[in-house]
């Protein structure tokens, strides 16, 4: 996530239970640590003392920990922000870290024909009566620091503005197959109508896995739709399917 997406998406949370924006010391602090500078460093780049912004993060943690009812400090404000926001805001940008070289994560695809009119909505259904995108990634685990794979969220998103119908993500197990897609989720769920992520890890029953798709998608509309392909053929909808080999 871009540090201004992050900034911008915080003070708002701020304003809207104080009353008050962050100030500029308050944005540098947390611009160093998302950056990974020690107080020292950002007391130089802000001409104070280290006792000063020292003294000055302590209390924006506590406010950041009364605003977001978490206990929250220098060492996982970035993760609990990161985590917290995602959920909300989708105009992410990649923030340009390292590019870690990896060559072993394969992605295959397989294009349907489908017409392009299946993407559209249908006149025949109401229309999504909540915000889109409506995302569903409480069982996803936590996307913490994300490094590289600019080339690989290239491609995917280039699949999927292509309205690719399926996409299988493969290779071996810790490669970040997982990290990935949420990564990629945070960038492109401005494009959804609906999220929904699922681990197939405790291999449910594919009668238990449909009726959890299916409550995911009803609880939108006041007049939920017959079955989850009504679903899919009036909105545009990214289901993620982890842990398939299971
Ligand atoms: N691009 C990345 N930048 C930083 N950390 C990453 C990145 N990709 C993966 N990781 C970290 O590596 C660990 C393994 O990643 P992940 O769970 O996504 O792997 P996986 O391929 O899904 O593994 P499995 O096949 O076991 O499910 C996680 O802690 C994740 O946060
Ligand atoms: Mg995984």
């Amino acid at each position: 996530m871009d540090i201004q997406n992050l900034l911008e998406w915080t003070d708002k949370q701020v304003l809207d239970k104080t009353g008050k924006h962050l100030d500029s010391l308050q944005e540098s602090i947390l611009q160093g640590i998302w950056e990974h500078q020690d107080y020292e460093k950002i007391a130089e780049n802000n001409q104070r003392s280290y006792d000063h912004i020292k003294k000055e993060a302590w209390k924006l943690w506590q406010l950041l920990s009364d605003v977001f009812e978490e206990d929250i400090k220098k060492s996982n404000v970035r993760s609990i922000l990161e985590n917290k926001a995602s959920s909300t805001i989708y105009n992410f940008v990649n923030s340009p870290h390292n590019n870690i070289r990896n060559h072993h994560v394969n992605v295959c695809r397989e294009n349907n024909p489908y017409s392009e009119n299946n993407l559209k909505k249908s006149s025949n259904f109401p229309d999504n009566d909540h915000l889109s995108p409506i995302i569903d990634l409480t069982k996803a685990p936590e996307l913490r620091c994300n490094y590289g794979r600019k080339l690989e969220l290239s491609t995917l998103k280039e699949w999927l503005d292509n309205k690719t119908r399926l996409i299988t993500i493969y290779g071996l197990s810790g490669i970040g197959k997982t990290a990935l897609t949420l990564k990629l989720v945070s960038e492109i769920a401005p494009q959804f109508d609906y999220i929904i992520y699922r681990s197939l890890e405790n291999i449910p029953q594919l009668i238990a896995l449909k009726d959890d798709l299916k409550q995911f998608f009803s609880q939108s509309l006041s007049t939920p739709l017959p079955d989850i392909i009504d679903y899919l053929s009036s909105y545009r909808c990214l289901i993620i399917l982890d842990d398939v080999q299971n």
